[in-house]
């Protein structure tokens, strides 16, 4: 099935003998036994939700996975998957990720005696030399964020899988209409479901999928046992926000792309950091590894004035945090996302006081290139 018919069709309702087109709410904590020893596949709403696999199955069918989880929020997905490992492990991750991701890792996961070493992992020999007998686990965002930074994620999973690790991909800025990291190899995928996939900045969500059933199992015995599990409203939302997935990609991608081009031109702005430009240095194998570029773009300015000012007087396109949803959304990532990592890092990194981020949104290209304009005078 093309997954511009897959995001509408992949799963269809087995809970639902009325043939309601959308997806039943069963706003249930409980289920009722049968008979003694009976169940009808559902017992309590923690083990399984029928709208929560609803939700669960539908993101499987499109990662091409054995079977995923859905959580309350992305970095609850993130923060289970660390329960894959054990004190003492070690952590390959992209050097460039989302700040939360950084956060859970230096903050939570050391103190459970878990180490992170940050590695360009665009750099493929980087990751080879950082590999160790203690390493577990690499986990990469591709293009990353929010320099947008791209991994050969093959030939990543197969240098880790020589070494005995398992590699999971947030999957977060192509979602699985333009990526598929488990066909590339990968194990695990990752989802901040709160964005593109539930796509209308009303819900939070985060979605783990898993290649295989081994290791499904075990990450659903971890689900149910601590808890963090996506209620069923939330799951009705991420599941109607997936149905317009394909169409909102194409718009926003469009969009992304006709106004990286047209930022590289303007005297204001310095640089453009887009996987769609040609001169990237990503661009040929984002072409490779995904079906099309995404609609995440950061640019710098001129100077940290006129970024300023264009937070500060953009009208259509909103300052806020988050990405992925229909309404444009410009980020300052070194006092918002990443105002967490320390300046040095941040700043070699690229992070500095000019850079903004921006989620392209669904809006009409001339409204989002006029607003720009004007909040750049
Ligand atoms: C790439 C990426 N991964 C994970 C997350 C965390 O997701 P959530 O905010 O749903 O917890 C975010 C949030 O911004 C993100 O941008």
């Amino acid at each position: 099935m093309n997954p511009t018919t897959a995001v509408i069709h992949a799963v269809r309702g087995e809970n639902n003998p009325t043939g309601a087109i959308a997806v039943p709410i069963f706003q249930s904590a409980t289920f009722v036994h049968p008979g003694a020893g009976e169940s009808t596949g559902y017992d309590y709403s923690r083990s399984g939700n029928p709208t929560r696999e609803h939700a669960e199955k539908l993101v499987a069918a499109l990662e091409h996975g054995a079977g995923a989880l859905a959580f309350p929020s992305g970095m609850a997905a993130a923060t289970l998957l660390m329960e894959l490992l054990a004190p003492g492990d070690h952590i390959i991750a992209t050097d460039d990720l989302y700040g939360g991701s950084i956060r859970l890792f230096d903050n939570v996961s050391a103190k459970n005696g878990l180490r992170t070493s940050y590695i360009d992992t665009s750099d493929l020999e980087a990751v080879r030399a950082a590999v160790t007998p203690a390493t577990k686990l690499v986990f990469l965002e591709s293009p990353t964020n929010p320099m947008m930074k791209v991994c050969d994620i093959a030939a990543i999973a197969e240098l880790a899988h020589r070494n005995g690790i398992l590699v999971a991909v947030d999957n977060t800025f192509l979602t699985p209409y333009l990526c598929n990291p488990l066909d590339l190899g990968a194990d695990l995928v990752i989802h901040s479901g709160t964005k593109y996939l539930a796509g209308h900045n009303d819900t939070l969500a985060g979605v783990l999928v898993a290649r295989d059933e081994a290791v499904l199992e075990r990450l659903r015995y971890l689900h149910k046992t601590t808890g963090a599990v996506l209620s069923p409203f939330d799951a009705f939302l991420l599941i109607r926000g997936i149905k317009t997935l394909a169409i909102r990609m194409d718009r926003a991608g469009a969009n992304a792309l006709e106004l990286a081009n047209w930022l590289a031109e303007q005297p204001k702005i310095r640089k453009v950091y887009y996987t769609g430009l040609e001169a990237h240095p990503g661009f040929e194998l984002s072409r490779r590894q995904a079906r099309g570029f995404g609609a995440m773009l950061s640019f710098s300015t001129d100077n940290a004035d006129t970024a300023k000012k264009m937070l500060n007087k953009v009208r259509i396109i909103q300052y806020a945090e988050s990405l992925g949803g229909v309404e444009s959304l410009l980020t300052y990532p070194m006092l918002q996302t990443h105002a967490d990592i320390p300046e040095e890092i941040r700043v070699a990194r690229g992070i500095d006081d000019c850079l903004l981020r921006m989620s392209v949104g669904i809006e009409h290209i001339d409204d989002l290139k006029s607003d720009l304009e004007n909040a750049m005078k």
